[in-house]
Formats: structure tokens, sequence, C-alpha cells
């Protein structure tokens, strides 16, 4: 069995509309949405969990009545932190071996690929992330903002959910967790490779439409995202290239 657990317990302060991001409107729909309508047509998951922000419970109930999501067993209040929210899910998926996704329910253009990749490579490995490589350099700072690092950005990738993992994996690492004063992290592969450091985690590939609603310009860029998928433009196959005489390149130009 593999249960898709939707986290929605967050109220989006960065975003800042009075409302949880995940409620709003999209596309014509709210994000959570989206993001439910991707798991409820994957063949890979069996059921789909959802844990939402405190007093939008009902909401997200009515939203998965209205579109008759049949996968979904659950919509239940979140907790005060993502990884408390996570510890609520584990709760609730019960106690029978099984895999589990955990998604991001502000990432409603996840595809159905990495979904599939994911449930796939739970046959190999125990915990899996999605990421995608950084086109930015990323540097470390200190308190006062001066850099204090930057790493080989060929060795860094950005993460992204959903994060998959075999249940007993994912249990034991929040089970350790637990005794830990000084626990803290934004995810859960962080969990798993703190507390259960030889659990190699594997990493697949991400994608860039894959974003996480997280700031104003994220709710314009999923906007236009959602219309391109809509109309099925093909992406980028406005260019055309030709071979340069001197360097011996192919250069391609987009957009015309
Ligand atoms: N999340 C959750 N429970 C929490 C906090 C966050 O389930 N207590 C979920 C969010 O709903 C979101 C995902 O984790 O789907 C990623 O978190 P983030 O983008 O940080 O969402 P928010 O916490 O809502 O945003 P902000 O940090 O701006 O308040």
């Amino acid at each position: 069995r593999t249960v898709a657990v939707v986290l929605a317990g967050g109220t989006g302060t960065r975003l800042g509309l009075g409302i949880p991001k995940q409620l709003l409107k999209i596309a014509g729909k709210p994000i959570i949405e989206h993001t439910l309508a991707v798991f409820e047509a994957a063949p890979e998951i069996d059921e789909i969990i959802v844990l939402m922000a405190t007093g939008h419970v009902a909401e997200a109930q009515q939203i998965v009545d209205k579109a008759g999501f049949r996968k979904v067993t659950k919509v239940i209040e979140g907790g005060d932190t993502r990884n408390a929210t996570t510890r609520v899910a584990l709760d609730a998926v019960g106690e029978a071996d099984c895999n589990i996704l955990f998604h991001d329910a502000v990432r409603p253009l996840l595809s159905g690929r990495i979904v599939r990749e994911c449930v796939n490579a739970l046959w190999t490995y125990s915990a899996v992330d999605v990421a995608i490589p950084s086109a930015d350099t990323i540097i470390q700072v200190d308190e006062n903002e001066c850099i204090t690092d930057i790493p080989v950005r060929a060795t860094l990738r950005r993460g992204q959910t959903p994060q998959a993992f075999r249940s007993s994996t994912i249990r034991e690492a929040y089970r350790r967790a637990e005794g830990d004063p000084n626990f803290a992290a934004t995810d859960d592969c962080g969990v798993v490779l703190r507390y259960l450091p030889e659990t190699p985690i594997k990493v697949i590939d991400g994608s860039d439409e894959n974003i996480k609603v997280t700031h104003p310009v994220d709710v314009h860029l999923a906007d236009k995202l959602f219309q391109l998928a809509a109309a099925q433009v093909p992406r980028l196959t406005q260019h055309r290239s030709y071979s340069d005489e001197v360097s011996g390149r192919t250069i391609v130009v987009f957009g015309g």
C-alpha cells in the first residue's frame, strides 16, 4: 500500500494573504485541489491523507467532497511545525508497513512522472528525495551576512517534494528524534539523514515546474504554468538553431 500525505498545515505567512495559501485559487481551483488531483490520478497511489491548518479542516473536506476525490480517507488537523504535521500524519497512517510520500500541498504542479519515479525507487531504497540542480550559486553566510563558504555548485541540488519512505524507516527516524532536545528540521529527509545516517537517501530528478508557492511572484508563475498546461503549449518549441561559423557551436535562439 502506498499513501500520499499532503502537508497543508501551514498558514503561508510569507505570502501574507490572511488565508492559508493552499486555499488560494489558481487557474480556477484552490491550490490544494490541483495537488490532490495529481495523487488521485496517479495509479501508484492507493490512499491520500490531508493534514490541514487549524481552523480550515472543514474547508479542505468540502474541497475534497466537491471534487469527488475517492482516495482521500482522512482530512485532519496538522501540527504547529512542518515536522509536527509529519508526526500527526505518521499516527494517522496506521501501524501496518506501507510506503509513504510526503508532499507540500503548495506544490500543485507536481507531475505523475515524479510520483511514479518516487514509488519505483522505494523498491530499492527506503528513503527518496526529489531535487533539481541549482542555477544560482549557493553561498553560506554567517550572522553578519558575510560569506563563510561557497560550496561547489555541481554538488548542490534544490530539494523539492515528494519525499518518499518506507514507513518503518521514517517512523524510526522520528522515534529517535523524539529523544533529542535540539531537534530541528525543515523537511523529512533531513530527519532520516540526521537520525539514521546509515540509510542511503536516493535523489530523483524533480522539475522546474514543481515550484513551491511561497512568495507573491510564485502565484503569477504557477498561474502561467497552469495556462500553458491547459493550452498544451509545448515548452520552448519556438526556437531556431544554426551553426556559428566562427566558434563552430550550435546556437539556439528562443522565441523567434
Ligand atoms: N506545513 C504543514 N504544517 C506546518 C507548516 C507547514 O503541513 N505546521 C506545510 C505547508 O502547508 C506547506 C508545506 O508544509 O504545504 C511547505 O511549507 P511552507 O511553504 O513553509 O508553508 P507555510 O508554513 O504555510 O508558509 P510560511 O513559512 O510562509 O508561513
